[in-house]
């Protein structure tokens, strides 16, 4: 079966998680993806948090599959001249380096279009021009500049980071999504062009709802969807709103049997009014039904602390499961908290490719994430990530090099 990139050289100047993400994905959906490593150092990611020593870091292998990587000391001529031949060659250059990284190598937008006008250059940066814009930027200094942070966790404690990886995950996949726009364009017009994603703006973006709720409290002095509502106060910026629902219709996470060893026998449940009769059969409160207090989605909004706490009292008598198919026979919203132990456990996520074993030379085998956009003309199988300069020699005959110009390169330590 074809890939949908198949024939897209990318030159992966990528490093640690955000551009990695970007350019596994493009690798994943066929592109051949060529990433270039500082000779005798490589990602720093392949050596932080290891688990085995001497082997590469599950942070590195789950983010860097399907590529190849060679190493090149691009800041000594030798070494230039390679990554000028490279530029001539691949369609795309992706790199998330500190702002200003490329130009002080040399390499400006200026310089890469004369080599190859139809080059796409795609960087991620931690912020768009502006007053932090030659800021280096972390995954959790995108969460909290981008808006995430302070509107997570809970009314009276700090702000929280997620898990999820937003800023850098996140950010990863806008650019990839940018990169081939950029490459649909590129059909009509010949050119490359620049593309660029920052973290802050990744993060905002996904956090829209929240400036949406920003606009409403500046109206309306409150919302009466958040747990703030009604008994306490609302100040002037959007609270951390805990667990409440983020859309139209409430929902929190309520406990289960065993929640008091269990970390994780909790629900998350949505009172959601199309199914209300249902909701208040289930839960057993029938009389809710005729009692205008409860009869329309506005008159439960002062009392969803009331509503919630009779859903926990139902579903603390059942695991989450049991009352996860419960509530799913009668068509009501709600999902249990799974652990990372029990999604690697779920045979489904492993049937779908959503998580797959990998078996690598010197870790052996492992699990990773695999691709969550499946497609019917283009399938992806996952392949382990490179060793540290394992194609150096592959692309550099690809490149046309002789057997002097490598030995040059060699004696300037340039791979
Ligand atoms: N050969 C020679 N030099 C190389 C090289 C190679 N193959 N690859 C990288 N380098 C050099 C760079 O040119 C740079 O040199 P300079 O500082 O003299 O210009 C240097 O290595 C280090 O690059 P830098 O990006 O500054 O790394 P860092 O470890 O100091 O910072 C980040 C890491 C992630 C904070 C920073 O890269 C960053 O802010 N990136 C943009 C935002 C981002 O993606 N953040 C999320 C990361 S998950």
């Amino acid at each position: 079966m074809s890939k949908a990139l198949d024939g897209i050289r990318i030159l992966d100047f990528t490093h640690v998680q955000s551009g990695p993400t970007c350019t596994q994905l493009l690798a994943w959906l066929g592109a051949d993806v060529i990433k270039v490593e500082k000779a005798g150092v490589g990602d720093i990611t392949r050596q932080q948090l290891r688990d085995i020593p001497d082997v590469d870091s599950l942070y590195f292998t789950m983010l860097n599959h399907n590529k190849r990587s060679i190493t090149l000391d691009t800041k000594v001529p030798s070494g230039q001249a390679v990554l000028e031949k490279l530029i001539k060659r691949c369609d795309v250059l992706v790199e998330n380096f500190a702002p200003g990284a490329l130009d002080r190598m040399g390499f400006t937008w200026e310089r890469i279009q004369a080599l190859n006008p139809a080059m796409i250059v795609a960087s991620v940066k931690g912020f768009g021009p502006g007053p932090y814009e030659d800021c280096k930027v972390y995954e959790n200094v995108a969460q909290c500049t981008g808006g995430a942070a302070s509107t997570t966790g809970f009314d009276d404690g700090l702000p929280l980071v997620t898990g999820a990886q937003i800023g850098d995950s996140g950010t990863g996949l806008n650019l990839a999504l940018g990169i081939v726009a950029a490459l649909y364009q590129r059909k009509t017009t010949g050119r490359g062009q620049k593309v660029l994603a920052a973290m802050q703006d990744g993060v905002l973006n996904l956090c829209r709802i929240k400036l949406r709720d920003q606009q409403r409290l500046a109206r309306d002095g409150v919302m009466k969807e958040y747990p703030q509502y009604p008994h306490g106060q609302f100040g002037t910026a959007v609270p951390r709103a805990g667990n409440a629902s983020g859309g139209g219709q409430p929902g929190t996470i309520v406990k289960c049997k065993g929640w008091e060893t269990d970390p994780n026998a909790y629900l998350y449940f949505v009172a959601q009014a199309q199914v209300w009769e249902a909701i208040c059969e289930v839960i057993g409160k029938p009389e809710w039904l005729t009692d205008p207090h409860f009869s329309s989605p506005a008159t439960r909004l002062p009392r969803l602390t009331e509503i919630f706490s009779a859903v926990e009292n139902w579903t603390k008598t059942l695991s989450k499961f049991e009352a996860m198919q419960r509530l799913s026979e009668h068509d009501i919203p709600c999902g249990p908290i799974l652990s990372m132990e029990e999604l690697m456990a779920e045979p489904s996520l492993r049937a779908t490719g959503t998580i797959v074993e990998v078996e690598h030379p010197t870790r052996g085998p492992y699990l990773s994430v695999g691709n969550p956009i499946k497609m019917s003309d283009s399938s992806t199988e996952v392949t382990r990530s490179p060793l540290l300069g394992e194609h150096t020699d592959e692309v550099l005959a690809e490149l046309g090099l002789t057997v002097s110009e490598v030995a040059t390169l060699r004696a300037d330590k340039a791979i």
